[in-house]
């Protein structure tokens, strides 16, 4: 994903969807130089044209999910949301980036071994981290999570934005379940969860995609399968038991339309990769 976003940051500003100049900077090795070969002049436009080669629609979902993704939490914001928390927070910069997230309590919940990456890689580059941003280690299928967000300070008094991307495809059911349960609990009545996932039919094949066999391989071979999907027709019955109500669900590929097409940006995103917003519902 930080590979993608440095190479959407090249992107010309009048093209880009959104400018993460973080995230080349959490890059190692190959990713890196191909990065930096993205914002050579000219010829740094190969780069999209060879990663969209070897992963198809790939980065054009990741990038369109990330822009999609920025407004629903600037929105979120702007609706009242006093409290910000990134599950699975990878090398997300929408701390360090997101004017509307400036001084807003913010927790960062992550795998401990990513997360210890990202606050070494951080702190390189920023110095002093933000006040107002906590990190709290987390495995989401043996720890638990509410009992780490209390310790770092999370309130569960105050409408939340939280964003749980590029997730739950990694994640067991029973994962899935304790989570969505432990959200309820610590989220506000009004606050905003937001995620992504893949369509349950590319998992199990019961949907023709064309690109699933190339996607599920890709991650497959980086060795963290797709396990978990959603069917987007079954998410709100999903959902409501556990105390949401779904707002808004769409594919990568109608994000696309709405993001890419104004721009003259011929890229497809994906009908198998969907971002979804939900509502805490009333008690
Ligand atoms: C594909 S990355 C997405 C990162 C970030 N949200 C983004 O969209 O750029 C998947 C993230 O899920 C986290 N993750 C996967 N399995 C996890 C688990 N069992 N517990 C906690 N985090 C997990 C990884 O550490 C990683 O940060």
């Amino acid at each position: 994903m930080a590979l993608f976003r440095a190479v959407e940051t090249a992107e010309r500003a009048d093209r880009r969807l959104f400018d993460d100049p973080l995230a080349a900077a959490f890059l190692t090795g190959r990713l890196k130089a191909l990065a930096a070969f993205a914002r050579l002049p000219a010829i740094g436009r190969l780069a999209t044209y060879f990663l969209d080669l070897g992963w198809p629609r790939t980065r054009s979902s990741a990038v369109v999910r990330t822009r999609l993704i920025d407004d629903l939490v600037r929105q979120a914001i702007r609706s009242g949301a006093r409290q910000a928390l990134l599950l699975g927070a990878g090398f997300d910069s929408r701390p360090y980036r997101l004017e509307e997230l400036r001084g807003v309590p913010l927790f960062e919940v992550d795998h401990p071994s990513t997360q210890r990456a990202k606050r070494q890689r951080l702190q390189t580059h920023l110095g002093p981290l933000p006040g107002n941003v906590h990190f709290a280690p987390v495995d989401f299928e043996k720890d638990d999570l509410e009992t780490t967000l209390m310790h770092a300070g999370f309130d569960t008094t105050v409408a939340t934005v939280a964003v749980w991307e590029g997730v739950v495809s990694y994640l067991t059911p029973a994962a899935v379940d304790q989570s969505f349960r432990t959200l309820a609990r610590i989220l506000s009545e009004g606050s905003h969860l937001i995620f992504s996932y893949v369509h349950q039919g590319a998992l199990d094949g019961s949907v023709a995609f064309r690109e699933a066999r190339r996607w599920k391989s890709s991650v497959r071979s980086s060795g963290e399968p797709f396990i978990f999907g959603f069917d987007p027709a079954g998410l709100a019955d999903y959902l409501r038991p556990r105390g949401f109500a779904l707002v808004s669900d769409v594919s990568t590929a109608e994000a696309a339309k709405s993001y890419c097409e104004p721009l003259h940006r011929n890229e497809p995103g994906s009908e198998l990769y969907r971002i979804a917003a939900a509502q805490r519902a009333a008690v």
